[in-house]
C-alpha cells in the first residue's frame, strides 16, 4: 500500500559541503549546504539567492567546497542557522537564524590558504575542492512568489586536496571509497554511511581513469 503525500521538503539524502567564500571586506565566510552534485569536473550547487555565500560567489566567482566527514557533526551544528548577511532575511528570522560574522571562530574550524582561489580551505575537511563560478541559473521562474529566491550555480573544479589517509594505495589520483565517510543530510537529519559496502558495484568495475576528460 502507498499514500500520496505532499512533503514540504524533498531532501532525500546528499552529502554535506562546507563552502568557503570571501566577504566584501576580505574576511572568510563558511556555509553548510547539501544541494550539491558533480558531473565530471563540474559541480552544481543549489543555494538561496539571499545567502551571503551566493552574494560572495556572484561577486568574486570563487569558493572552496570542503566536504564534511561524518565526524564533523559538532562543527556543522555550530554553523547551522547562522548567516553571514548582516541583516538576517525575514524568512531566516522565522526559522531561528542569527547573524554570525566569524564563522571560523564559532565552529572552531581552521583556515588554511588555498592555492588558486582567495577563500581558504578548511583544514578539518578531508576533501577540499578549489572552484570557480562559470554559470548561474535562476530557479523557479515559473512560480511568481518563488522566482529569484534560489539559484543553481555551475562551478568548475580547479584543484582537489585530499587527506593522505583517504588515498587509494597504488593509484596517485584516487580516493579510497572504503575509507571516505561523508556526512549525509537527509530530511534535515545528519547520517554517516554504514561501515561497509551494501553490495558489489557493477559500475565500479569500470577503470576510473576512463572518465578523465
Ligand atoms: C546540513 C545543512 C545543509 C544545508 N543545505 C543547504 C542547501 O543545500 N542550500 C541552501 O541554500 N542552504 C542550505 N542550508 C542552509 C544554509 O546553511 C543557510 O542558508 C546559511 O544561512 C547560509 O549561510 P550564509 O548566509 O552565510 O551564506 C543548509 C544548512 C545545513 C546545516
Amino acid at each position: 500500500m502507498r499514500t500520496e503525500i505532499s512533503p514540504a521538503i524533498l531532501y532525500a539524502g546528499s552529502i554535506v559541503v562546507l563552502i568557503t567564500t570571501e566577504n566584501e571586506d576580505g574576511s572568510p565566510n563558511i556555509a553548510p549546504m547539501s544541494s550539491a552534485w558533480w558531473l565530471g569536473h563540474r559541480c552544481m550547487l543549489g543555494l538561496a539567492s539571499y545567502s551571503q555565500t551566493t552574494i560572495n560567489l556572484r561577486r568574486t566567482k570563487q569558493c572552496v567546497l570542503n566536504l564534511a566527514s561524518d565526524t564533523m557533526g559538532d562543527q556543522i551544528n555550530s554553523l547551522a542557522r547562522t548567516t553571514g548577511t548582516k541583516e538576517v532575511p525575514a524568512r531566516k528570522i522565522t526559522l531561528g537564524y542569527r547573524h554570525v560574522k566569524d564563522k571560523f571562530g564559532i565552529s572552531s574550524l581552521t583556515p588554511v590558504p588555498s592555492d588558486l582561489v582567495n577563500p581558504p580551505c578548511i583544514k578539518e575537511s578531508p576533501v577540499q575542492m578549489e572552484a570557480e563560478l562559470v554559470d548561474i541559473h535562476e530557479m523557479s521562474k515559473d512560480v511568481p512568489d518563488r522566482a529569484g529566491s534560489s539559484v543553481a550555480l555551475e562551478l568548475k573544479i580547479l584543484r582537489v586536496h585530499v587527506d593522505d589517509s583517504l588515498r587509494l594505495p597504488g593509484h596517485p589520483n584516487r580516493i579510497n571509497a572504503d575509507k571516505w565517510r561523508p556526512m549525509v543530510m537527509s530530511f534535515q537529519e545528519l547520517y554517516g554511511l554504514a561501515p561497509k559496502k551494501a553490495t558489489n558495484s557493477q559500475l565500479a568495475e569500470i577503470e576510473e581513469e576512463l572518465y578523465r576528460a
